[in-house]
């Protein structure tokens, strides 16, 4: 695997969620595939879960890991080519990619969409100029519109914790006071779109997410019809996609958070969410706490996706 940016780059489903339940069982049977290979990672912003899975995921493998903050310690770069760099900024991203390319052998990066410019985010500007001129295998930990290893995650998740071969799942908005983009729903849509799951999306109106991901997804603006018979529901907040309003907030209405009243129109639903997540205004303290609450294991397994995915990537070098 030369890159993975979104799950078309991951092939088979079913073949993927195999090889990450094998190297669940022993992490480490691959502990040698990275000797003397260095992941660089790259992150224009803040993490937790990534940063530290990832990481792990690089020592599962034996390889060393560079982790390089961009808007700490690093010259501010420029990213658009024509502008005349008499500015704050030091140093452009076209010399800053092949640089940091000539140091490692893999380069994950996370750039988040800026929510102003709705064409320049779904370009994908910034992790394309990576993959175009590190001369490296790139892969996405968030990029503008996806995080794929976030949706990986989630559908092992899903895999262990299903009761029935075909379950319904359901993602639901839910309020957040500040506008944060769409690469999460975009994404877990995308590769819940690519199994055979009953997948139902629920938002108010004006969070229509774009069509290319929404697929053949149902759009069901009741959320409380949308849980109706839930076996996973999937919290999470986005700004707004459709023009005029793309990147903003059009509501903050605690009625779409999620309670154990509406956990109770579930067939006894798993709650699932990427984290970091707002209490009481994405879900309630007594969901996230409750039993069917599933995010500790979801986010344990992102070490697995991140495994399966540097693995591929080494494999390939
Ligand atoms: N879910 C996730 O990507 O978490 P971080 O933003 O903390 O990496």
């Amino acid at each position: 695997m030369k890159k993975f940016t979104d799950v078309h780059d991951i092939g088979d489903l079913r073949a993927a969620v195999a090889e990450a339940m094998n190297i669940k069982a022993d992490r480490f049977s691959f502990n040698t595939l990275g000797r003397n290979k260095t992941l660089m990672m790259i992150f224009f912003n803040s993490s937790l879960r990534t940063r530290l899975s990832t990481q792990k995921a690089a020592m599962n493998l034996g390889m060393n890991v560079i982790v390089l903050d961009v808007n700490q310690g690093a010259w501010k770069l420029e990213t658009e080519r024509g502008v005349i760099m008499d500015g704050d900024k030091s140093e452009h991203l076209l010399e800053a990619i092949p640089v940091m390319g000539c140091y490692c052998d893999v380069i994950g990066v996370r750039s988040f969409a800026g929510l102003k410019d709705k064409a320049e985010d779904y370009e994908e500007r910034i992790i394309n100029q990576f993959i175009k001129y590190s001369g490296r295998p790139v892969f996405s930990m968030e990029a503008a519109t996806r995080h794929p290893l976030q949706s990986f995650a989630d559908l092992i998740t899903i895999e262990e914790y299903k009761k029935t071969d075909r379950p319904k799942v359901v993602l639901s908005w839910a309020p957040h006071p500040k506008a944060l983009p769409q690469a999460v729903p975009n994404s877990f849509a995308e590769w819940m779109n690519a199994t055979d799951y009953d997948f139902v999306i629920t938002h108010p109106h004006g969070y229509e997410l774009a069509s290319e991901f929404v697929g053949n997804a149902r759009v069901e603006y009741d959320q409380r019809k949308a849980f109706e018979g839930a076996d996973f529901i999937y919290g999470k907040n986005w700004s707004a996609y459709a023009d005029p309003n793309y990147g903003k907030v059009l509501s903050t209405d605690r009625n779409w958070t999620i309670n154990a009243e509406k956990m109770a129109l579930t067939n006894n639903a798993y709650f699932m969410h990427c984290l970091p997540v707002r209490r009481n205004m994405i879900v309630t303290d007594e969901v996230i706490e409750s039993p069917q609450s599933i995010v500790i294991p979801e986010a344990a397994n992102r070490e697995i996706s991140a495994t399966v995915v540097l693995k591929r990537i080494l494999e390939s070098l």
